[in-house]
């Protein structure tokens, strides 16, 4: 089994959105899928209660069920566990990246997210765990052209040596809608932008975790760049 955290210290910059979407992602492509939700708010439980076909389960948990809960799925022969964690409890954030095969940053293109994403990245860097940011909520490129703003996001991750996803999702209003229905973006027939660019990010990570491995073998990912993430110095591969 492998387990996903979804972490950011800053609210709002679209963990639930990410963590949700990777769950029925993985559910998408033949993986058992378990979510558990470390937040309060239990914000990603409704999210895919509301689902109606069948799809990734999701369960309430915390920092101190979260181990027992990984070895317990583990057991029952899931495929994978993705975990949602809150903005502001610190002690969730660090027991899901130190269970996580990988933890995924996600961060807005902002000053604001940022400077939040240097020291969220700082936990993942101290426990010497794997790390990827994916950029949300990023302005549409025209014409293939990156606006500014997200140029100089990837510029700054990069000068901070952190390892940033190939795909950038962008801000789009289906990621606003589709999740009353407990739905991916993925599944929608009349969003073809956004299903794609979430379709590579998925497929991405899935290839990451998986590999060739697993019950269904994940389709090819349509980026070149090497499985190789992680903050830079981390030489652990999962
Ligand atoms: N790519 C996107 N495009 C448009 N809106 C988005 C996108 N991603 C997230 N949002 C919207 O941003 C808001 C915050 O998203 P979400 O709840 O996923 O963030 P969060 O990081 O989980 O928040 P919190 O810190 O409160 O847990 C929601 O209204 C969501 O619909
Ligand atoms: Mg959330």
């Amino acid at each position: 089994m492998r387990t996903v955290a979804v972490i950011g210290r800053k609210g709002g910059s679209g963990k639930t959105t990410i963590a949700t979407h990777l769950a029925i992602g993985f559910y998408l492509r033949g993986r058992r899928t378990l979510m558990a939700d470390c937040d309060p708010q239990l914000s990603a439980v409704e999210v895919l209660k509301s689902r109606l076909d069948l799809g990734p389960e999701p369960v309430a948990s915390s920092a101190g069920k979260l181990a027992a809960l990984k070895a317990a799925a583990g057991e029952s022969g899931l495929d994978a566990l993705v975990v949602d964690t809150p903005a502001v409890l610190q002690e969730e954030t660090e027991q899901a990246v130190m269970l996580a095969d990988l933890s995924i940053l996600v961060v807005r293109p902002t000053f604001l997210d940022l400077t939040a994403a240097v020291h969220t990245s700082s936990i993942i860097r101290q426990l010497r765990r794997p790390g990827l940011v994916v950029l949300n909520q990023a302005p549409v490129a025209r014409e293939n052209v990156e606006p500014p703003v997200v140029k100089r996001a990837i510029e700054a991750l990069n000068l901070l040596r952190l390892q940033v996803a190939p795909v950038v999702i962008r801000s789009r209003g289906a990621y606003q809608t589709v999740l009353e229905s407990g739905r991916s973006v993925e599944e929608l027939r009349f969003e073809m932008v956004a299903a794609q660019e979430m379709k590579e990010l998925c497929a991405y990570i899935d290839r990451f975790l998986f590999g060739d491995r697993g019950r269904v073998p994940a389709p090819a990912p349509r980026v070149q760049q090497p499985a190789r993430l992680l903050f830079s110095e981390m030489e652990e591969s999962v």
